[in-house]
């Protein structure tokens, strides 16, 4: 079987839901189920044998080790971080608590562990780290897109936090020999993501008649990728990925914020003109710009599509489209998501304008 952790939260959960609708192999599932983990996110799995969900932290070695001796997995992929840059902004103990202090206690589990292993079983298991573009920093208008070797520059608490927690999966490797792979991926977007980003923030912001926030001009770049797509990527990494080695994952998809607003707004003008304000263009609003906030990223995929053969199966324009979709008809999900922490969330960053 495999170990994932994070499989509450965004990609986690596509990932699980991917994995168990493809294969017979047993999921243990960790996850501490911060504010963006979601146990709805996986309803569609409860009552599956192959999906063990297990409650608890990264960081808690007991629990951990506990974990691994029991089930012995084959392989560790490690989805489980503080994930959103504007909290990390407000607050980034967390992000040092679980993405640097929990992924060290984390790896030295895995280190005893694996450690202990012999022969094929040794040679064999994997830890597979999922981390961010945002290692790599902000790239000018005409740079050329991030490769595995561009050197670290990362410039929120969020992306120092996952440098260094990338930096010591690195380490475990060249050090213990312990057999890592480690992906950097685009941003991402489609089903059951939080919406404290930017897109599923857009969405259920439109559908209500509430205003669309921009930061600064809207001109800051980023890379989408389908979530499908990257959990696609993650197993091929997995089934195929060379030990020791990054791979970076991205759909050539480079888009302006308001370009991806304005394509969500037209969008939802055709497919749900009951809203409160339409055309809902109408909501945009600009608003102050995040503190040190990143111009662009974008990222070279060809190693991953070389080496792997990889390809995303999603444009963004088909992607978009499913993700539209589904969140519209998803009206429970969105309301559940849309109460308590997430409330109080949106008036501490957007205030009045809420
Ligand atoms: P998310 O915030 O939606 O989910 C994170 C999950 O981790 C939640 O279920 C949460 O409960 C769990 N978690 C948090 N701290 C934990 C701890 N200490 N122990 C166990 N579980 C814990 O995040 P996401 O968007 O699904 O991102 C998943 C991973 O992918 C993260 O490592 C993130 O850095 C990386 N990533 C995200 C994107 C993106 O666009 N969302 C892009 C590239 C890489
Ligand atoms: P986000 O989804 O938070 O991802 P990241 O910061 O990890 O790239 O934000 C995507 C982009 O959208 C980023 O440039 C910030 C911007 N943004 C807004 O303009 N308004 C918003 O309300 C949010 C949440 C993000």
């Amino acid at each position: 079987m495999i170990l994932v952790t994070g499989g509450a939260g965004f990609i986690g959960a596509n990932f699980v839901l991917d994995w168990l609708a493809d294969c017979d192999e047993p999921v243990i599932n960790l996850d501490k189920l911060t504010y963006a983990g979601n146990l709805h996110n996986l309803a569609s799995v409860e009552g599956v044998a192959r999906h063990l969900f297990v409650q608890g932290d990264i960081g808690d070695r007991a629990l951990v080790a506990g974990l691994l001796a029991k089930h012995r997995p084959r392989a560790v992929i490690n989805f489980a971080a503080e994930s959103h840059v504007d909290r990390s902004i407000h607050g980034p103990e967390d992000f040092i608590q679980t993405n640097v202090v929990g992924t060290f206690h984390f790896l030295e589990e895995i280190r005893a562990y694996w450690n202990a292993m012999e022969g094929m079983e040794k040679a064999e298991f994997r830890f597979l780290h999922v981390s961010t573009d945002e290692v790599y920093g902000s790239l000018g208008p005409h740079d050329d897109a991030f490769t595995e070797t561009t050197a670290y520059a990362p410039n929120s608490p969020y992306s120092a936090s996952k440098a260094a927690s990338d930096h010591l999966v690195r380490a475990y490797h060249h050090t213990y020999g312990l057999p890592v792979l480690t992906t950097n991926c685009s941003n991402n977007y489609g089903p059951y993501q939080f919406p404290e980003k930017l897109i599923p923030l857009v969405m259920m912001n439109a559908v209500a008649g509430k205003p669309l926030p921009i930061y600064g001009d809207g001109l800051n770049v980023r890379d989408w990728l389908y979530v499908g797509d990257h959990c696609s990527a993650i197993r091929a990494v997995l089934s195929a990925g060379q030990a020791g080695e990054v791979y970076n994952i991205g759909g050539r998809n480079e888009k302006t914020n308001i370009d991806v607003v304005k394509t969500i707004c037209t969008m939802l003008d055709a497919l749900h003109p009951a809203s409160p304000v339409t055309p809902h263009e109408k909501l945009i609003t600009y608003v102050k710009d995040r503190a040190g906030h990143d111009r662009r990223y974008a990222i070279d995929a060809r190693k991953i599509e070389r080496e792997l053969g990889w390809r995303p199966q999603e444009t963004f324009e088909t992607g978009i489209r499913k993700t539209v979709a589904w969140y519209l008809a998803n009206p429970d999900w969105v309301a559940n998501v849309a109460t308590g922490e997430y409330r109080h969330w949106v008036e501490k960053q957007y205030g009045s304008q809420a």
